[in-house]
C-alpha cells in the first residue's frame, strides 16, 4: 500500500440522518488503491450505512465525498458502477438454477452476431468464467455448473472475480464471511487479497476481528455511528479492536481500576 498517493475515495465528515435517528454522525475514512480497509463494528453501528453512503445508494445529510480528487456526485448507484465502484452484498444477487457464467455475465451478457441474430456468446462467457475463477485459485468442474452447487465461500468468490472482471476500482464487502466456515472463510480472505495487489481498494465490513486482522491493512472501528480513527497494521492488537467495537468499555473498566488514566 503506498499512502503516499492521494486517495480513491475520501469520505469527510460525513453525516446521515434517517428523520430522528442518526446513523452517522461524522464520519472520516480514506480509501487509498491496493489497501484492505477493514470496517468493524457492531450490529447498528452505521456500517452498512456507510457502505451505501460510499455507493450512491444513500446521499449524506452532510459531509463531503471526493472520488479521484473530485467530489462525487452520484445520481444514483448505476452512476457509482458506471465508475467502477462495485458493492458485494452478503446475500448475493445470483439464480441458484443458472450456470456460474450465466450469473457471471448477467446484465453484462455478451453477444454473438449471426446473420441479423444476435445470440449469447456462450464460448467466450464460458471461457472467461473459467479463467477468471482459476485467478482466484477456483477450478470449475465446467463453466455450465450450477451456481447452486458452489459452496457460500466460491459464490463470494463468483461475485468478487466479477466485479474485478468488470473494472472495479473500488470493492466493498459487506460482511462477506459471516455465514461460512473456516475454510471458506480463508478461501475468500486469500481471494481478497488476491484483489487488493492488483490495486484496487477494497472495504472489507466484518464483525469478526481475527477476519479484519488476518487480511487488513488498516482498520476503523464505528460505533454509534461515530469513529475514533483508523489505524494501520501493526499499530493496534486485536484485542483493542474488540474494545473499540465494544464501546470501550473494557478500557474505561479498566481506567478505574488503576485509578488513573490509561
Ligand atoms: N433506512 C433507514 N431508516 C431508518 N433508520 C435506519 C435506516 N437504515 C439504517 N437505520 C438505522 O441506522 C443505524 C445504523 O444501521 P446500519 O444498518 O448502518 O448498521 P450496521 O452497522 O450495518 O449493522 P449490522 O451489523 O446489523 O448490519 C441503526 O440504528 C439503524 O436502525
Ligand atoms: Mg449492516
Amino acid at each position: 500500500m503506498d499512502v503516499q498517493t492521494a486517495p480513491l475515495i475520501r469520505m469527510k465528515d460525513i453525516e446521515k440522518h434517517f428523520g430522528s435517528v442518526i446513523a452517522l454522525a461524522g464520519v472520516s475514512v480514506d480509501l487509498f488503491s491496493g489497501e484492505c480497509h477493514c470496517l468493524l463494528g457492531d450490529n447498528g453501528a452505521g456500517k452498512s450505512t456507510f457502505i451505501k453512503t460510499m455507493s450512491g445508494v444513500y446521499k449524506p445529510t452532510k459531509g463531503e465525498i471526493m472520488f479521484e480528487g473530485r467530489p462525487m456526485r452520484f445520481a444514483d448507484p448505476r452512476d457509482a458502477i458506471a465508475a467502477g465502484i462495485a458493492t458485494v452484498h452478503q446475500h448475493l444477487a445470483m439464480i441458484p438454477l443458472m450456470s456460474v457464467s450465466r450469473n457471471f455475465f448477467m446484465g453484462n451478457e455478451p453477444l454473438r452476431k449471426i446473420g441479423p441474430m444476435k445470440f449469447f456468446d456462450h464460448d467466450f462467457a464460458n471461457r472467461v468464467t473459467m479463467e477468471e475463477m482459476r485467478k482466484m485459485g477456483i477450478n470449475l468442474r465446467g463453466p455450465d455448473q450450477a451456481v447452486g452447487t458452489l459452496s457460500g465461500g466460491e459464490r463470494q468468490t463468483v461475485a468478487i472475480a466479477r466485479a474485478v472482471y468488470f473494472g472495479a476500482k473500488v470493492l466493498i464487502l459487506d460482511e462477506p464471511t459471516s455465514a461460512l466456515g473456516v475454510r471458506q472463510t480463508a478461501n475468500v480472505l486469500s481471494t481478497i487479497d488476491k484483489v487488493r495487489k492488483q490495486g484496487i481498494g477494497v472495504v472489507f465490513i466484518t464483525h469478526n476481528v481475527r477476519h479484519a486482522m488476518a487480511v487488513g491493512d488498516r482498520f476503523t472501528v464505528l460505533n454509534r455511528g461515530k469513529t475514533m480513527g483508523t489505524a494501520l497494521r501493526g499499530e493496534i492488537a486485536a484485542e483493542e479492536l474488540q474494545d473499540l467495537m465494544a464501546g470501550g468499555q473494557e478500557l474505561v473498566e479498566l481506567e478505574g481500576s488503576l485509578g488513573g488514566t490509561v
